[in-house]
């Protein structure tokens, strides 16, 4: 480790000691001044500790007349040896140690002797470090109340470690690897009031003698493996006010013991396998209720909602049926009854006095009637979903009081009359789905007002009359669909800034299709098909740039199709279109690889998803069921241990040598073990795959939950896979191979054995990047970026831009990875926050929590997070906060931020990063629009040479 070289200190420590400093050491005494000296040597800080007096030390917290150190916080320094530790328990008055977000990966036995014997010491914090083994048995720590040791790699069964410690009030043992039965020994003295065990593989059931702990207040069991029922006399804990048991393999009834609990305000049992009703009364206390992804059934108990302290309740995905509770809570703030078997009225002034609900998730059930005006006084709804049931009559012109709304599901119902000219008064409105109705009229002009708007569907209605004119001014749609009505008339000046699809087909559509689609240089699919366009083709067709398809077929029109890009499939089947180009890739076309035709597969899907939405739907709700368990912190299913049931595979590259090496069946071995696993990112864990020709690959898996993932597009992915194949950038990771299984996807590459720019950067190699590595990885990774977002076809975006993200070939060389998420991830279809699918914490623009759509500028913004990493050593998350707050919270002084190790080697170097800071502050600007471009960041990276 790296110490604290710059001699002024200890200089002016001791010209303290002997002028005029007596004063102030006279307060702490000379053996902790000392130990804490001592202690100095062992860090470089960016912030030294330097003044004579260490209670003035970042992190030193001293009793108030400073006569003694009683708390050291240590947290977010990159600490890597534990050999400081015996060191701190000199300081026999010390009672909280912080050590947590460093890179420990053990505790010294020095450590928990020494320390054991102060008696003071009531907090011990190891969170989030590397600490591997046993748990460590404490001895001694008789004062200790609350130990942290969450998001460290901890293994094994847990025995009587922790009995010794007599006061403990509040343990923290989660995110780690242990196994066994949930520990029961854990403080003699029985005085445990909290209790995190979360994120483990604790198995077997909830043993009877927790339940001995009188005191416990909160318990969170989440995600781990424990089965069998609850307990039937947890009423004995009376004093219990968070209970989670989220994630786990329970079975039986909810015990309706809970009701006994009078302080219980948060239940939530998720994602287990409960059956049986909901026990009436079960919100008579709570704040918040989660038993979605059950199989509970029977009735909806009539009182559920009325209690008033009640906020959030969740029975999503369950076999309830029955009718809606009439008695809202006036408290209540988020709803989601989704995916059950309800029936009945929705009723018609229960929501009305409801002025705190912002989410209100009624939908796939077989509700009927009408949609209640008294919905439109929800002034605060943010999210109304009443999509997939039986819901008939208009639609409330009310709705268009819902100013907040952000996004307004209602199709598959059976609703009919106009769309209200009020829905435009909906500003912040970002989804509208009204398909698949029996709506009738015309498509009112106000609707160009919305412009939040981005996804707009409209299809299977019987909408007539014309595209209203101005439908351009809808400036940030990105997908438009108005297929299956019985629009007609001039078809006017689209948004600019179409890109998933343009759909008008099965319309009524006449005359010559008109010039100004070649201006939508985004859009990549345009369905035209099944109407009575006749002419000729303008010509500007072919100057849409990110065009994938074109759909034609069944129109009247003639005359000679011009030459598309060889990216471009064209469907013109019953048309009178000639095709003078060989090449063309007309419709049906037959891929010229082994297996099914993949185009023929897009076609079915798309004609499917058209025509047979509601079936679709179904299918999709059940796919979901099946793969998709909510939890708002993991959004990545469980690892299958299992082969994989191959559907397709397919070499991409050229590179003979690779199309030589590669196995698939070696390369599905190698993902069937998690001891291959060498990296997980986000949306994919990485596997090590030896071929038999003994070449080492990257078998990278996808960890797609179905509800981000677009229908129909497992098919579509190959065909993705190959543009982004073709892409040849020394900075950029390209597939090399690929295998479809029947629920997820396999992406080969080359193997890097550095591994992320995360591991290396903040792991042991950390102090082996130096400046001219870190430039040269800032300059590789910007000209990554500024060829992926200059791609001639359409920009490829990155949609979880992180270190972890960036693979290292070299120590100078990275590789922007991850490139495939963008195109086959839909975070808009996530049911959690945008934001939290579209990116990793401490990278995410702050402008994608209301815009809802990856963007360039939100790219740089995160290339900005990736450079202050590189400038200052730590991670995105740094003591708590994300980077970029700290360092506008530090900003003072750029000196002071910087990695010390690295700017400490030469007066040049500091001014390089110095001036590197200034870009990196440019790229993480709040504003968007004020951010530069990924190209003039290149530019400017390299002018600071
Ligand atoms: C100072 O430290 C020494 C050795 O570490 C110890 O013997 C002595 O008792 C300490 N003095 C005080 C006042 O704590
Ligand atoms: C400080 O370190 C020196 C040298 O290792 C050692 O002799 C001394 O006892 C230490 N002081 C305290 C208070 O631990
Ligand atoms: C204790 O030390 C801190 C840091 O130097 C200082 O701000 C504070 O005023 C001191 N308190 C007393 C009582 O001396
Ligand atoms: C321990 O540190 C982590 C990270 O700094 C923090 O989030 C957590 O709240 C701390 N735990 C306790 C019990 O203070
Ligand atoms: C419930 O909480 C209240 C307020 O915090 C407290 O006074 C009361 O003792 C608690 N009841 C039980 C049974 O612990």
């Amino acid at each position: 480790m790296g110490r604290y070289e710059c001699t002024p200190t200890s200089f002016l420590g001791i010209m303290f000691f002997f002028c005029f400093c007596p004063m102030v050491l006279s307060l702490l005494s000379q053996n902790q001044t000392e130990t804490m000296t001592n202690l100095s040597k062992y860090f470089s800080f960016p912030v030294p500790w330097n003044d004579p007096n260490p209670c003035a030390w970042k992190g030193v917290t001293c009793d108030n007349t400073n006569s003694s150190v009683v708390g050291i916080s240590l947290s977010g320094f990159s600490l890597s040896s534990p050999d400081f530790l015996p060191v701190v328990c000199k300081i026999e008055t010390l009672e909280h140690l912080d050590v947590s977000n460093n890179l420990l990966s053990s505790i010294p036995d020095g450590f928990t002797t020494e320390c054991g014997k102060i008696k003071g010491l009531k907090l011990l914090n190891f969170s989030s470090n590397k600490l591997e083994g046993a748990l460590p048995t404490f001895n001694g720590f008789d004062g200790l109340e609350t130990l942290d040791m969450s998001f460290n790699q901890l293994r094994g069964r847990i025995g009587s470690e922790l009995d010794g410690l007599v006061s403990l009030k509040s343990l923290n043992l989660s995110f780690n690897n242990f196994t066994g039965s949930l520990p029961t020994k854990l403080g003699k003295s029985m005085v445990l009031e909290w209790l995190v065990l979360s994120n483990n593989h604790f198995d077997g059931k909830i043993p009877d003698e927790l339940l001995t702990y009188e005191n416990l207040t909160g318990i969170d069991l989440k995600a781990n493996e424990l089965s069998q029922s609850i307990p039937s006399n947890i009423g004995k804990l009376s004093k219990l006010e968070t209970l989670i048991l989220s994630s786990n393999k329970l079975i039986g009834e909810i015990p309706a013991s809970l009701l006994d609990l009078t302080n219980l305000s948060r239940f939530a049992a998720n994602q287990n396998h409960f059956t049986g009703p909901v026990p009436p009364g079960i919100t008579k206390y709570l704040t918040s209720l989660d038993l979605s992804f059950n199989q509970l059934s029977g009735t909806i108990p009539e009182d559920l909602l009325s209690p008033s302290n009640l906020q959030v309740v969740d029975l999503s995905n369950n076999q309830l049926s029955g009718s809606l509770p009439t008695k809202v809570s006036p408290s209540l703030f988020r709803l989601r009854f989704g995916s059950n078997q309800l029936s009945g009225n929705i009723p018609s002034d229960g929501f009305a006095t409801v002025q705190n609900l912002t989410y209100l998730e009624l939908d796939d059930n077989e509700l009927n009637g009408s949609i209640p005006a008294g919905l439109g006084s929800c002034r605060n709804l943010t999210l109304l979903n009443l999509a997939q049931n039986h819901l008939s009559g208009e639609l409330p012109p009310q709705l268009g009081d819902l100013g907040n709304l952000h996004v307004l599901q209602l199709q598959l119902n059976k609703l009919n009359g106009t769309i209200p000219t009020k829905i435009g008064q909906l500003k912040k409105l970002i989804t509208l789905n009204l398909s698949s109705n029996s709506l009738s009229g015309s498509i009112p002009s106000e609707i160009t007002s919305l412009s939040s708007l981005t996804l707009l569907y409209l299809q299977s209605n019987k909408l007539n009359g014309s595209v209203p004119t101005h439908i351009s001014s809808l400036t940030v749609l990105i997908e438009l669909q108005l297929g299956q009505n019985q629009l007609s008339g001039v078809i006017p000046k689209m948004p600019l800034k179409l890109q998933v699809s343009l759909n008008l087909s099965s319309n009524l559509f006449s005359g010559p299709i008109p010039r100004g689609f070649g201006s939508l240089a985004g859009l990549e699919i345009l369905d035209l098909s099944n109407n009575k366009f006749s002419g000729q083709l303008p010509d500007d067709l072919t100057a849409m740039s990110a065009l994938t398809h074109l759909y034609l077929s069944n129109n009247q029109l003639s005359g000679e199709l011009p030459k598309f890009s060889q990216n471009v499939q064209v469907d013109f089947r019953g048309t009178n279109l000639r095709n003078t180009t060989a090449e063309h890739n007309q419709l049906p076309y037959t891929a010229s690889k082994k297996g099914i035709s993949v185009t023929l597969a897009i076609l079915i899907a798309i004609v499917a998803a058209i025509f047979l939405v509601g079936l679709v739907t179904v299918l999709f709700v059940s796919i979901s069921r099946h793969y998709y368990r909510v939890n708002d912190e993991h959004l990545q299913p469980a690892e299958d241990h299992h082969h994989p049931q191959v559907v397709q595979s397919n070499v991409l590259t050229p590179n003979g040598i690779h199309r030589s090496s590669i196995d698939f069946s070696k390369a599905m071995e190698a993902v069937a073990l998690t001891s291959n696993v060498t990296l997980k990112t986000r949306f994919s864990t990485y596997y090590k795959a030896v071929m038999p020709s003994g070449s080492i690959y990257f078998v990278k898996k996808l960890n797609w939950s179905d509800k981000i993932l677009p229908v129909g597009s497992h098919d579509k992915f190959g065909k993705e896979l190959e543009m982004l194949a073709k892409l040849n950038n020394s900075n950029v990771m390209t597939p090399l191979a690929y295998v479809l299984s029947t629920d997820t996807a396999y992406i080969l590459y080359e193997f890097i054995s550095n591994g992320s720019l995360f591991d290396v950067l903040h792991g042991s190699m950390g102090s082996s990047l130096d400046w001219a590595s870190r430039y040269s990885i800032a300059v590789g990774i910007a000209q990554g970026l500024s060829f992926l977002h200059g791609c001639s076809s359409s920009p490829i975006l990155l949609l979880d831009l992180s270190s972890k993200s960036i693979m290292l070939k070299s120590l100078k060389e990275p590789l922007v990875g991850d490139i495939e998420h963008y195109k086959v991830i839909d975070p808009s279809r996530s049911t959690g926050n945008f934001s939290a699918v579209a990116g990793s914490v401490g990278y995410i623009p702050p402008e994608y929590a209301y815009t809802m759509t990856v963007t360039m500028a939100g790219n740089v913004y995160s290339f900005g997070v990736i450079l202050l990493e590189l400038l200052i050593g730590k991670p995105a998350v740094t003591e708590g906060t994300e980077l970029v707050k700290w360092v506008l919270r530090n900003s003072a002084n750029h000196d002071y931020i910087l990695d010390f190790n690295v700017s400490r080697t030469s007066q040049a170097v500091r001014n390089q990063m110095l001036a590197i800071v200034k870009i990196a502050l440019l790229c993480v600007n709040a504003s968007p629009e004020t951010r530069p471009k990924m190209k003039s960041v290149l530019r400017m990276l390299l002018n600071a040479r």
